[in-house]
């Protein structure tokens, strides 16, 4: 990992965390809380929670885990008041809990939508508007940062579900970040390509054959490592990212541009081989 913070870059931030015992959301945990942010971490499984924020505490930061469901504004509000019980006020969401799975969108039921569209979208709503109706109402400033991917602006064939409700949590970013710009609430986006983790690869990379195309479609022909989205996140979550709100950032190694570029396949050849087989185009003279 390579580190360009000061430790207590996040001195004075609470960080409720959506999905934060398992994957990326883990991983931030893990960084925020490095870096002097108060964590929580909430999600539906207790299990994972619990082992979160105890990796947390064993590396001497502070975090606690409460069982939440996003789709429920109830318990998202329930979730938070128990947050700050134990953690005191919190003043920054990463909405980062999500659905979802590879299907053929003509086979969807009302219920498979439902669900990824629930946990993605409603859940993000659900965690922004009780993040901003607290600090609106304290005169608090504040962050708040999804998790949204690489095809939220373009969309995505076979994750129907996923594309729509993370093109709405994009459009939810960009408008609450005019909204809320008054109250000095700060609202951006990450755009991560392929990250490994348990649930993302084990549900839209099914064998390593559909790994390996997955690579191919990375000009920097790897996957992303956890350190280089986490730090991203704390960038844009400490003080250092004030003027910066509204935007989304994209981590992929250049994926997404990849797909929409004509002659992106030559990044994928030798760069002697691709060099010859342009020369042997070049008209002699
Ligand atoms: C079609 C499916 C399905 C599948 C579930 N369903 N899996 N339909 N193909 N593979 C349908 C079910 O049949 C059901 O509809 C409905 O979806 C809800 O499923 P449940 O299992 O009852 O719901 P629930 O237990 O709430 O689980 C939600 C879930 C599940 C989204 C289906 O996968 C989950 O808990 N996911 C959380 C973690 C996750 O998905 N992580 C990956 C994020 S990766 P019926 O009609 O039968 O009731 C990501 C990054 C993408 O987003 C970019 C990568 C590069
Ligand atoms: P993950 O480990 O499966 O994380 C998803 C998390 O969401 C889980 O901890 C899950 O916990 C939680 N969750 C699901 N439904 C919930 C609900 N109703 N209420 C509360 N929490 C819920 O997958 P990941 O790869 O780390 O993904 C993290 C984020 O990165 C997601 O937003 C994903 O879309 C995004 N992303 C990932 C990749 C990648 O390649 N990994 C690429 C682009 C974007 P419970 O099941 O216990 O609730």
């Amino acid at each position: 990992m390579f580190d360009p913070f000061r430790p207590d870059l996040l001195a004075g931030k609470t960080t409720l965390i959506t999905g934060g015992g398992t994957g990326l959301g883990r991983s931030m945990a893990l960084r925020l809380a490095g870096l002097g942010a108060r964590v929580a971490v909430v999600g539906r499984r207790p299990e994972p929670l619990a082992e979160t924020a105890s990796a947390v505490r064993q590396a001497g930061g502070q975090a606690v885990g409460v069982p939440c469901d996003v789709r429920s504004s109830e318990s998202v509000k329930a979730a938070f008041d128990e947050v700050e019980r134990q953690l005191g006020p919190v003043n920054q969401v990463v909405n980062n809990a999500a659905g979802n799975f590879l299907a053929l969108s003509e086979d969807l039921s009302d219920n498979a939508f439902h669900s990824v569209v629930q946990i993605v979208l409603y859940g993000s709503f659900h965690a922004t508007r009780e993040l901003g109706r607290r600090l609106i109402e304290r005169g608090q400033k504040g962050e708040v940062l999804s998790i949204v991917t690489n095809y939220a602006q373009t969309g995505s064939a076979f994750v129907l579900p996923s594309a729509v409700a993370k093109a709405g949590v994009l459009a939810l970013t960009r408008s609450l970040a005019v909204e809320w710009a008054a109250y000095g609430i700060r609202l951006n986006a990450i755009a991560p390509g392929p990250f490994p983790t348990e649930g993302a690869f084990s549900r839209l990379m099914p064998g390593s054959d559909m790994e390996k195309q997955a690579l191919r479609r990375v000009p920097s022909r790897r996957f992303g490592e956890h350190w280089e989205l986490t730090n991203l996140v704390a960038y844009l979550m400490s003080d250092a990212s004030p003027y910066q709100t509204g935007d989304m950032v994209t981590i992929d190694g250049a994926e997404g541009l990849f797909s929409g570029q004509e002659f992106a396949g030559f990044a994928h050849l030798e760069r002697a081989q691709a060099r010859q087989l342009l020369a042997g185009m070049k008209p002699k003279k």
